[in-house]
């Protein structure tokens, strides 16, 4: 059985901490899309490992993690992450492939990234300044340099073609010329080095792996509602972490996929700019925000919060087709008197009950909340279902309503142990 776990709200929903936890029933953990924009928190016994990158299957020996053609790598950020998992304990050696079509962050993308965010002044949206958004511009612009691009590295080869004229073009936007492109191919030369030996056609390495019957994982970075089509657009991210981002991320046909499931916290929270109807902005905000630890793995921004959002959810299941959701962060909610659940969004005189495709329709809405009472009982660290609070379990079957799809996974804590499987 393959599976693919996403987010199936603004991201940080805790995908890495279920990665982690499913991954021994598998045998191969692909990432198909977002570059290191995602940061993804797993505690183990304890040890906290943050993965940017690098699937989140990558603390079980004996598991191989790819990194599909739809992601995009900034190679010295893949190199310091695998020096830090080194440091850690954690090899990589044979067990971490890289696609060979898979497109080049480099210097230039993160510098037009600030620059545009910058330009776009109030209207930014608060990227996480990674060359994220530029490297997917050169990728669709057919102007991007892919990895196993690096292969050909003479003198008039295209890969000192491109990126010639890649840096002129970045000379000309950014109105200097301090960048050198014979700098940047000198650059390259030392990161093939590196690089050469995780280069792989991971499509091919997937369709082999899956004809003799291993199973694998599809992990998506984001979330659904920064998707960039479906999305709260233009207040996305660059790449599809929905699931049709599997298949073209990895080179995979759709019966690839049996099940998706969606990872929702019990909460909502966004980092970065755009709309987010159920967000609390006074006390509770930053009880949630203090209790939860909401502060971006990436880049340390503190993370909005708000009452769960049934409809973004809901909205998720239809556009993922989720068979499941796991719940993370239920523990975070422990001591309050009474929860929300956005149901529908009030906006002017109507009532929407699914998410609206306009964002300044979005960013006007009011959220429709039912109220359920919550509970004084610890659930921190919980592993079976009836050993919840009743408050808790009619919470819980609240947002299996609400949101139109089963709760198989209860998180109830960081680490791997703290979670319910039903
Ligand atoms: P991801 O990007 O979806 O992988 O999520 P992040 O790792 O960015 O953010 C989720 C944060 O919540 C991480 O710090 C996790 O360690 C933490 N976390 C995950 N599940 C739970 C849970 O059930 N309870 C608590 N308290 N923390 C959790
Ligand atoms: P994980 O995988 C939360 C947000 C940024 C910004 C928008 C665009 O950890 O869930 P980008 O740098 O991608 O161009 O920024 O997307 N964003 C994330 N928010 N979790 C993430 O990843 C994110 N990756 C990007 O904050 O609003
Ligand atoms: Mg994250």
């Amino acid at each position: 059985m393959n599976l693919c776990v996403l987010g199936a709200q603004w991201g940080d929903e805790g995908k890495g901490k279920i990665v982690d936890l499913l991954t021994p029933r598998f045998s191969i953990v692909a990432r198909y899309q977002g570059g290191h924009n995602a940061g993804h928190t797993v505690y183990v016994r304890g040890q906290k490992f943050v993965l940017h990158l690098v699937p989140s299957g990558i603390l079980h020996p004996g598991v191989t993690c790819l990194i599909g053609n739809g992601v995009v790598v900034d190679p010295h950020a893949l190199f310091a992450e695998l020096d830090e998992l080194a440091r850690l304990g954690i090899g990589v050696d044979g067990r971490l492939l890289v696609s060979d079509k898979a497109h080049l962050i480099l210097s230039y993308h993160r510098e037009l990234d600030l620059l545009a965010e910058a330009r776009r002044g109030e209207r930014r949206i608060g990227t996480t300044s990674r060359g994220i958004g530029p490297a997917y511009e050169d990728k669709i612009a057919r102007r991007g340099i892919r990895i196993g691009d690096l292969a050909d590295q003479s003198a008039d080869g295209p890969l000192v073609g491109a990126v010639r004229d890649n840096v002129e073009g970045r000379n000309r936007l950014i109105g200097n010329a301090d960048l050198k492109w014979e700098d940047v191919v000198s650059d390259l030369r030392g990161v093939w080095t590196r690089l050469k030996p995780l280069v792989a056609d991971v499509s091919l390495y997937l369709h082999q792996a899956m004809a003799e019957g291993r199973a694998v994982m599809f992990e998506g970075a984001q979330g659904t509602l920064l998707d960039i089509d479906h999305g709260t657009y233009p207040y996305v991210t660059s790449s599809n972490g929905t699931t049709g981002g599997v298949l073209t991320g990895l080179g995979v046909g759709p019966r690839a996929v049996d099940q998706v499931m969606g990872v929702a916290k019990a909460y909502t929270t966004r980092v970065g700019e755009g709309p987010l109807p159920t967000e609390l902005h006074g006390a509770m905000g930053e009880r949630l925000r203090e209790t939860g630890q909401e502060y971006g793995a990436s880049t340390g921004r503190p993370r909005r919060c708000g009452w769960y959002d049934a409809v973004a959810v809901r909205y998720a299941a239809r556009v993922n087709g989720l068979d499941s959701l796991a719940i993370t962060k239920l523990d975070v909610l422990d001591g309050l008197d009474e929860l929300h659940v956005c149901t529908a969004y009030r906006c002017g005189d109507t009532v929407l009950r699914e998410m609206p495709g306009d964002v300044a329709q979005l960013a006007a809405c009011e959220p429709v909340y039912e109220s359920i009472a919550g509970w004084q009982e610890p659930t921190k660290g919980l592993t079976s279902y009836d050993a919840l609070p009743a408050a808790a379990q009619r919470y819980i079957r609240k947002l299996e309503e609400t949101s139109g799809v089963p709760a198989s996974i209860i998180s109830t804590g960081s680490d791997r142990e703290h979670t319910i499987i039903r």
